[in-house]
């Protein structure tokens, strides 16, 4: 008993939980994923599984994205960065409901399966039916040699390392950054996306294992804002474009580990329904970096204001018009609009973390979850 302890312990490498380990493992992990793969001074992305099936990525009509829970997320942030950046229309699927429904899939289809385990059964399956219709089937896996790494054609692996709480952090930014390589290579080869560009993003791709590490030293706000919030019974999560899947990806790590029920949404659409639940008691995490649609977001923060809602906004360094609104804000540094999400990440991720804390909550086993799904 004392020996399994010792060992757990060493394991969690001096953090309290795995979970906060894995968080605090990111700048290095984002960094193992792009080794070998992004070149940026010499502008080149390069990945085996995607150089070998280029031509089929290139002629693909469209690529459908599957996955479950947080890989969906990671999907959904996927979907506007390859349409942005390489022009291919994409759709991303429950792989739940993608199997059921009878979906339509050509041979020309390049279906990507995003899954941190590799062994989502839902996932698997529909692996099977996209194969069966004759796509060709790409896999994103973190667990090497798992089933998923196995069934698809080809695949990249995150590189994230083990990931031991169920709730995933540090498998969301990598599939997140695995992701984006693919959409620079195929904007870089069908040109869809000009030169300049082209090595800009490379370069602050480059740059983000070091803007999350400074991200994490939101840390400390992080805290003292779950304090405040610990007890809420209710909350909201908001974000726009690139950063509403992050906005969904909050909520989820919040009712996962704390208990206390969260729901994200794209910013906008928040007057077509969760406004109403707004008073003084309703926590509003709102993501507002400087880039995009940076004032849509403002303007939303002041409806929610003028509501009495309670504001924690995340907000790009130097911000003053959010922070002038805002009943708390979280810092994070500043960086190329799509490469936004792996850094809003990390403060959405403490919050949660320390509230599932205070309230006592088992962290990194949190009351009927497993890590991974195996059965339907
Ligand atoms: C479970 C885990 C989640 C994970 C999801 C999909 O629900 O608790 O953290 O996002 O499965 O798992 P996968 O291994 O396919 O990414």
């Amino acid at each position: 008993q004392e020996l399994q302890m010792n060992l757990e312990q060493i394991e969690k490498g001096g953090y309290e939980h795995f979970m906060l380990k894995e968080i605090y493992e990111q700048p290095n992990v984002i960094k193992d994923t792009y080794r070998g793969r992004l070149l940026a001074n010499k502008g080149i992305v390069q990945m085996a599984g995607v150089e070998d099936n280029l031509e089929k990525f290139l002629n693909a009509e469209r690529i459908i994205i599957v996955a479950c829970g947080t890989s969906w997320h990671a999907g959904l942030v996927a979907e506007y960065v390859l349409e942005e950046f390489a022009r291919i229309p994409v759709e991303v699927e429950y792989a739940s409901e993608f199997r059921y429904r009878n979906p339509i899939i050509n041979k020309d289809d390049v279906v990507i399966a995003i899954s941190q385990s590799g062994e989502t059964a839902d996932t698997l399956a529909a692996i099977k039916l996209a194969k069966e219709n004759g796509a060709f089937v790409f896999g994103v896996c973190n667990v090497v040699g798992s089933s998923i790494s196995r069934e698809t054609h080809a695949g990249a692996y995150t590189h994230a390392g083990p990931e031991i709480g169920v709730a995933s952090t540090k498998a969301f930014t990598t599939q997140i950054t695995v992701l984006t390589l693919i959409a620079l290579r195929l904007a870089k080869a069908n040109g869809k996306m000009s030169n300049s560009d082209y090595q800009r993003y490379l370069l602050e791709l480059e740059l983000i294992p070091e803007k999350v590490e400074e991200a994490l030293k939101s840390n400390e706000v992080a805290k003292e804002v779950a304090s405040i919030y610990k007890d809420a019974t209710n909350c909201l999560y908001l974000g726009r474009g690139y950063n509403f899947p992050v906005a969904l990806e909050g909520a989820l790590k919040l009712k996962e580990i704390s208990y206390i029920h969260a729901e994200g949404y794209p910013a906008a659409e928040m007057k077509h329904g969760p406004i109403a639940l707004i008073d003084e008691s309703m926590p509003v995490v709102v993501i507002a970096p400087n880039k995009g649609h940076y004032d849509k977001v403002v303007s939303n923060i002041q409806e929610i204001k003028s509501r009495s809602g309670k504001i924690i906004a995340v907000v790009t360094k130097g911000d003053v018009q959010v922070k002038e609104l805002a009943d708390h804000v979280i810092e994070i540094p500043e960086t190329n609009e799509a490469l936004t999400p792996l850094l809003t990440t990390i403060p959405l991720q403490l919050l949660s973390y320390h509230i599932a804390v205070m309230r006592g909550c088992n962290v990194d086993q949190p009351r009927n979850l497993a890590k991974s799904v195996t059965v339907e």
